[in-house]
């Protein structure tokens, strides 16, 4: 039977990205009555340094951003890596199965620890260990994301393949990635060759699900585009990586292909189009806004949700613990 799981880092603010890439697709997994395990990765968000009380906001924020985007935490599970055990339990064990040579390949590791790498976190360097075992603890067959967890999703692949010679089990399964839709990676509003991230100094580069009506249609009118006009056929984006980028967010917004808003903007100036996709934008993100700040509101109410999210969680969990240490011959397991 399919199962899906996924995860978001409570660091920084929920963007556009997270949404077309993540949040929007989960919804869909949920909607195709799918059984569907959504998680706020907390013990992945302080692999970076992070101030306690924000940590703390960041991840009922989070949650809150998952039941506004369309995540019902009775149909789906909602809830904290931190707060279900079995995750850090099966991550050591795939320390012990994990290479050192398939980490240091990993173009998030070689990105985020920079030229110092002696001085990032062992955490930061494990951190994709960990993400296996969020995903192969509840046997998850499906796991959407966005293009830039490509990378660590094979290398999931590769330790429950690795788990299941060493000990000669068929236990882990091989595990689908799901990237898709017309926003897999949505670039900065400012340089189209960079990735639309929390990370980026500047917040004119994204736009964040807190982001008010006007800061998302000015952020928009000041995107960075060439002169041309759109093409009227996709070849005509090659090259042109900003305005590929508009109409990508255009599409992943307005829940069409690419080519559809080619044939109904193409030709358009960006002085007409910019605010078409200012005012879809505005109309898709302004109830999600809304009702994240209503739902922060009442933050013991996010940890009940959570708590409940994590009782469930731990309930598929934990047996697969169980049972992952009776292959690796532990006593007491
Ligand atoms: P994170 O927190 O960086 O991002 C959460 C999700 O948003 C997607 N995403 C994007 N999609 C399109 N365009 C973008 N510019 C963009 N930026 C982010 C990400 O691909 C992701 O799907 N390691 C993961 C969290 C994680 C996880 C897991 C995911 C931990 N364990 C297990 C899946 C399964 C991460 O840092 O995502």
């Amino acid at each position: 039977t399919p199962r899906v799981f996924s995860g978001i880092q409570p660091s920084g603010n929920l963007h556009l990205g997270n949404y077309l890439g993540a949040l929007k697709r989960f919804v869909e997994w949920q909607e195709r009555d799918i059984e569907s395990i959504f998680c706020m990765v907390d013990m992945h968000a302080i692999t970076v340094w992070q101030e306690p009380a924000d940590l703390t906001k960041a991840t009922r924020e989070l949650c809150a951003g998952f039941i506004a985007s369309g995540i019902d935490p009775e149909r789906s599970i909602l809830f904290n890596q931190s707060a279900v055990p079995a995750h850090a339990q099966l991550a050591w064990i795939f320390n012990c199965v994990a290479r050192m040579g398939w980490m240091q390949r990993m173009t998030q590791w070689k990105d985020k620890a920079g030229k110092n790498q002696q001085n990032a976190s062992l955490g930061l360097f494990a951190y994709p260990a960990l993400m296996a075992a969020d995903i192969l603890v509840y046997h998850a067959t499906h796991v959407p994301v966005g293009e830039d967890q490509k990378q660590h999703l094979e290398l999931t692949r590769d330790i429950a393949i690795k788990f299941n010679n060493d000990y000669e089990v068929d236990f882990f399964p091989e595990t689908e990635p799901v990237i898709e839709g017309a926003a897999t990676r949505v670039m900065s509003l400012r340089d189209g060759s960079r990735k639309m991230s929390k990370s980026d100094p500047s917040d004119m580069t994204r736009i964040n699900l807190t982001d008010d009506a006007d800061t998302i249609a000015n952020k928009i009118r000041k995107a960075r585009t060439d002169p041309e006009p759109l093409p009227h056929d996709l070849d005509g984006l090659e090259d042109r990586p900003e305005a590929r980028n508009l109409v990508n967010i255009y599409a992943g917004l307005a829940d069409h292909s690419p080519a559809q808003v080619i044939r109904e903007h193409g030709g358009q100036q960006f002085s007409t189009f910019k605010p078409s996709l200012a005012d879809l934008a505005v109309a898709k993100l302004s109830p999600i806004t809304e009702e994240m700040s209503r739902l922060m509101r009442d933050p013991a109410e996010i940890d009940r949700i959570l708590a409940r999210g994590a009782e469930r969680a731990n309930g598929i969990a934990a047996p697969i613990v169980k049972r992952t240490y009776e292959v690796v011959g532990m006593v007491g397991a």
